[in-house]
């Protein structure tokens, strides 16, 4: 990779020397770095899982793309999934939203299988996808967007409304813009519509493909204090994310996927001290950090 120091940013722990490239890809780790990881408590370790994905396989014509992961996800919990370009995240966001097809495996959602149902009523049940690059419509207003997201809800304008309120008090700034095209907000802002908009589904789990792509740091900061907030208020979350340390920071446990497999789960703690975490996640060990 031969990253050099000017291309890294100190990622702003304390005590910590865990560099990042600016776009929050992990490049060397400390063996000091778990002083300043510290998981937030899992009060929702006990509790059962609200998605389970069962040896779950995914592949597009010669290409497998997932090969057999189990995971899963207690309700209330924030668990995050990391993995390098190509090791199957979005193809697992897809899997569970409906949206691609498994050869093989179990999804579960609240104790019903849902392998077979069509995206919609998984929606309907509370399975909400934050797409990767937010798929969010430049052309139409903040508002137009919005309402896509209240698709289970429309017939019932009472209702849309209600919900479309309570969500803009969460994002003040897409009130202020809501007449604005979509094309027209910061990366940091249709991030916070593409959030937004599947939030009016009121989901019971929030599935987010890299919610930090492409965004500066401190916006990233921004996004993740609200995934933070909406999970602390009941909300389910399940992120996938290529920066190790962002997906890190915020859940209460993790998985790391590569090649299709998951190849190490843990809390954030546990695994940033493991001398596994960097063979897990580029397929290698180490033997040096060649550019510090
Ligand atoms: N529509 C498709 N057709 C064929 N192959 C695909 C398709 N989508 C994904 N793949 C392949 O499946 C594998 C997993 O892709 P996926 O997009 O799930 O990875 P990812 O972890 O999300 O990667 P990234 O970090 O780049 O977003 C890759 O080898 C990819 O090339
Ligand atoms: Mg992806």
């Amino acid at each position: 990779m031969g990253l050099s120091v000017n291309q890294l940013i100190h990622w702003g722990f304390s005590d910590t020397k865990i560099f990042f490239t600016s776009f929050g890809n992990c490049v060397a780790i400390d063996n000091n770095a778990s002083r300043g990881v510290a998981s937030p408590p899992n009060a929702q370790a006990g509790k059962p899982p609200i998605l389970s994905i069962d040896n779950l396989a995914v592949s597009y014509g010669a290409v497998a793309a997932l090969r057999g992961v189990s995971i899963h996800v207690n309700e209330g919990e924030l668990v995050s999934v990391v993995g390098p370009n190509g090791a199957g995240k979005s193809t697992l966001m897809h899997a569970i939203s409906g949206t691609v097809r498994p050869d093989a495996g179990e999804i579960t959602f609240a104790g019903q299988s849902i392998s077979t149902l069509p995206t919609e009523t998984r929606v309907r049940k509370g399975i909400a996808l934050v797409p990767e690059g937010r798929g969010v419509f430049p052309a139409l207003t903040v508002a137009e967007n919005l309402l896509i997201g209240a698709v289970t809800r429309l017939g019932n304008q009472a209702a849309v409304r209600i919900a479309t309120e309570r969500v803009l008090d969460f994002f003040p700034i897409l009130r202020e813009r809501q007449g604005q095209p979509a094309g027209r907000l910061s990366g940091g802002e249709q991030q916070q519509l593409a959030i937004a908009r599947a939030l009016l589904s009121e989901p019971r789990i929030l599935l987010l493909d890299e919610p930090s792509l492409g965004l500066a740091v401190r916006i990233i900061d921004e996004v993740y204090l609200i995934l933070e907030q909406l999970n602390r208020d009941g909300v389910s979350v399940l992120v996938v994310e290529q920066s190790v340390m962002r997906a890190f920071a915020a859940a209460q446990r993790t998985y790391v996927l590569r090649n299709g497999l998951v190849e190490l789960e843990g809390r954030p703690h546990d695994l940033v001290s493991s001398e596994r975490l960097e063979a897990a996640y580029f397929g290698f060990a180490r033997q040096q950090s060649p550019s510090l």
